[in-house]
């Protein structure tokens, strides 16, 4: 790629940006084909994007700067197995995991598929011994509640999907998750639950994480005190890609699903991670999410840039964050049951883009990844919109919504549905100027938004959802020349947490520690 004609690109689009800075969105729709112009339905998913600061002079530019990245490259490369996080010399296969288990993809000569598919067998054989009620704890009773052990990745993902899909639960097993180190969190949840039908799973890729095992020794010990009996792995299953450490742990090698290094955390749902959510939907609905996902895969790699998803929400995310200075975006689902998933998003995002020094050890000079943030609607009117509308910040926004319901209310869905349209008319037109009285009633309009309109929340859809944002996020990381599958800058906080713990807990301080958090243990302690 020249480096120079990257920067005529970048300085181009930022004399495009102060000028349009002086337009009116609205007054782009006086192109009577601008929605048709700037809007793509792929499968399940219909993106709306008309609403945003864009023409043609800009996308063909946003385009060519995902040309001069070698955008096409870098696609090839991530789903063929290359070594796409150089920090950690490893390929990012997530897009394997939802594969057609009959193709090909090699990792130092192997052929990864069936590995992929005895793990998923294995992790079915067990979903249908749960649901049959063959899997017994150690007294012999059926199982009835499943309490996941995991954070981050080892949760988010699960945690979101199993609330999303919730219409396609198949059996009355009741799924709990547990993520915090908070003790209130695990202590409340065991009040309510009955140790001999009670099972966990321990999802933890390193399975180093504290505070998973920390609430897995809680765990233990309730059983145990419980049970009477220190025979209790039965009643644990794990899920990791360190199966050595989870048998010193004490799990059974058969109660262990595996998963590999080439799988990151946070992208690790499609994996054995997924159980909860293939316990709680069936495997041939868990089929369905991994198939949407493949299909947004299929269209990903194989369509041209300027009718491609995730490329053109990636390159509009990089025009508000590089050329608008919008530091933030919005994500507000108009779905209870996708409640978490600007949590879920916020990890995808921003541990993978949260970056500031390149894929080669350069500092960059722009900014990277967007502050992820928001909550479902209509919730979030009642509380945030507020500053979306008159607010000195200029934050973009994805609507997330489904046209149809699960629910019998479907005429209430579309109040849900209509609350939705109308923020974003607002957003983007502001208030007509004749009912204004006030200055205060002003509502300047000229806020960009997408709207993802899904058909349903269907298990199809919520793959093609997920796997829509992971390959923008990966757009965006590649034309910000950064890695965006490592994660260093999690790692000092876990450091001093186990240098912390053993202050507040032996008193011991370590010669290294600030002052002000020296400070803060001794007032703790004392
Ligand atoms: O927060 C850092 C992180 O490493 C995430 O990337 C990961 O999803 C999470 O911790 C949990 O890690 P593990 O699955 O190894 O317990």
């Amino acid at each position: 790629m020249s480096n120079d004609k990257r920067e005529s690109i970048w300085q181009a689009l930022e004399n495009h940006a102060n000028q349009m800075k002086e337009s009116r969105l609205k007054d782009f729709f006086n192109d009577a084909e601008r929605v048709s112009k700037y809007s793509l339905e792929f499968d399940e998913i219909y993106l709306d994007y008309s609403k945003n600061f864009l023409n043609e002079d800009v996308m063909k530019l946003l385009l060519e700067l995902a040309q001069t990245s070698d955008l096409e490259g870098a696609i090839s490369r991530l789903m063929s197995g290359h070594i796409v996080n150089n920090t950690e010399n490893r390929p990012a296969l997530h897009t394997a995991l939802r594969q057609d288990l009959s193709s090909q993809i090699k990792l130092n000569e192997e052929n990864i598929m069936p590995l992929i598919k005895l793990e998923k067998e294995k992790m079915f054989r067990l979903v249908e011994q749960l649901h049959q009620g063959i899997y017994k704890g150690v007294t012999g009773k059926k199982i009835t509640d499943i309490v996941n052990l995991g954070i981050g990745g080892s949760d988010l993902g699960p945690v979101m999907a199993v609330e999303a899909l919730q219409s396609y639960q198949q059996s009355p097993l009741k799924l709990h998750f547990v993520s915090n180190v908070d003790p209130d969190v695990i202590s409340g949840l065991l009040q309510t639950l009955d140790p001999a039908t009670t099972l966990f799973i321990l999802s933890s890729k390193s399975f180093t994480t504290t505070e998973t095992l920390a609430n897995a020794q809680v765990a233990i010990k309730w059983l145990e005190d419980n049970l009477k009996t220190k025979d209790i792995f039965n009643h644990f299953i794990a899920v990791t890609a360190n199966p050595e450490k989870a048998q010193e742990f004490g799990i059974k090698p058969e109660n262990t699903l595996r998963f590999w290094e080439w799988v990151g955390g946070r992208y690790s749902i499609w994996s054995t991670i997924g159980l909860p959510l293939a316990i709680s939907i069936g495997p041939e609905h868990f089929e369905e999410f991994l198939m949407g996902a493949r299909k947004m895969d299929e269209h990903f790699s194989g369509t041209p840039m300027t009718t491609n998803m995730p490329v053109l929400m990636a390159l509009i995310g990089i025009w508000y964050i590089n050329f608008w200075q919008a530091p933030t975006l919005a994500v507000l689902p108009y779905s209870q049951r996708l409640r978490r998933f600007p949590d879920y998003l916020q990890q995808l995002d921003m541990e993978s883009n949260g970056k500031s020094v390149s894929a080669v050890g350069k500092n960059v000079k722009y900014d990277t990844g967007p502050i992820v943030w928001g909550q479902a609607g209509t919730n979030g009117q009642h509380a945030f919109y507020q500053l979306l509308h008159q607010g000195t910040h200029f934050i973009p926004v994805d609507f997330i919504v489904a046209a149809k319901t699960h629910s019998p209310l479907a005429d209430q869905h579309l109040q849900l549905v209509a609350n939705c349209l109308a923020q974003a008319a607002a957003l983007m037109q502001g208030s007509d100027e004749v009912d204004i009285k006030f200055a205060h009633e002003h509502m300047p309009g000229n806020k960009p938004s997408n709207t993802l309109l899904l058909s349903k929340l269907t298990p199809r859809a919520l793959g093609q959802l997920l796997a829509l944002y992971e390959h923008k996020v990966f757009v965006q990381g590649i034309i910000w020349q950064i890695n965006s599958f490592d994660q260093p800058g999690v790692e000092l906080g876990k450091k001093l947490a186990n240098t912390v713990i053993s202050s507040l807990v032996r008193g011991e301080t370590g010669s290294k520690m600030d002052p002000s958090t020296r400070d803060l243990i001794e007032r703790i302690r004392a």
